[in-house]
């Protein structure tokens, strides 16, 4: 209980998956939750049952993230954590088959917005200090051949948050960055992507056999490392890699 009591966190794409267990957990224990998401009706629900703010916010535009930070700082006046959740282009396609338009599409919801959110939540978190914490992958560790851009766009997210980190330590604003990179987690989507497949239950085996642990994660299983980053736990971690993978990167 209250291990963020009082904060102000911000959760991009919180409506579902990752970033809903994440605002729950940020909520259970003590923080105010700022639900963005493009599907504005599941964030103002989400954020209605915390208690918090939701807000229609496409993560890879700027003019929304101007919009979302001004609501921000017009009703609570800073942000404390911020949890560059949404991503999208996960299984959509290799080097041969993808094309540019899709690859710029992903990197601009997977990375762009990234880089976006961590620039308006520098200007206001400077002075106060606070916490980044963006979720990359285990495709940002490890490439998949299947997600050319998606692996692109979660390995730059792992080094823009070193970037971030190191910048923000050495200006002494007291803003840490780090990112976590989940395995395979069954979020609403991912089973339905699973279901999907002709052949479902030979896709989950072998997701299977590539986590080590003997499992696939849950939502939770990530919304854990991230209240631990977004706490004062970890206040000495900064610029670093939280893998949640059950082993996959072994
Ligand atoms: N699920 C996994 O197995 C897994 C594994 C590794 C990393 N990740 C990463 O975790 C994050 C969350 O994944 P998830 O599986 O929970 O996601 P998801 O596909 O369940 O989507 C979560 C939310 O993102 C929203 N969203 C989509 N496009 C958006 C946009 N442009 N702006 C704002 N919101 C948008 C959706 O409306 C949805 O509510 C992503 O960055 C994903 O790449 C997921």
């Amino acid at each position: 209980m209250d291990r963020v009591k009082g904060k102000v966190a911000l959760v991009t794409g919180g409506a579902d998956g990752i970033g809903a267990a994440t605002a729950r957990l940020l909520a259970a224990e003590g923080a105010i939750v700022v639900v963005t998401d493009i599907n504005r009706e599941g964030a103002e629900a989400l954020a209605d049952e915390l208690g918090g703010l939701g807000i229609a916010h496409d993560a890879g535009s700027e003019a929304d993230w101007h919009h979302a930070i001004r609501l921000v700082r017009e009703r609570f006046g800073r942000l404390d954590v911020l949890v560059n959740n949404a991503g999208i282009g996960a299984g959509i396609g290799d080097i041969e088959h993808q094309t540019l338009e899709d690859y710029h599409k992903v990197m601009r919801v997977t990375c762009d917005s990234v880089f976006i959110g961590s620039k308006c939540a520098i200007e206001l978190m400077k002075g106060r200090g606070g916490a980044i914490v963006n979720v990359s992958s285990i495709h940002g560790i490890k490439a998949a051949a299947h997600e050319a851009a998606y692996s692109a766009a979660k390995g730059a997210v792992r080094l823009l948050t070193k970037s971030v980190a190191l910048h923000c330590a050495r200006n002494g604003y007291r803003i840490r960055s780090n990112s976590v990179h989940p395995g395979y987690i069954q979020t609403t989507q991912m089973i339905a992507w699973m279901e999907r497949a002709d052949n479902s239950a030979d896709v989950r085996a072998a997701l299977l056999a590539q986590h080590p642990i003997g499992f696939l994660g849950e939502p939770e299983d990530i919304a854990n490392g991230i209240l631990y980053l977004a706490s004062e736990e970890s206040r000495f971690m900064t610029g670093s890699e939280l893998v949640i993978d059950g082993g996959y990167t072994l």
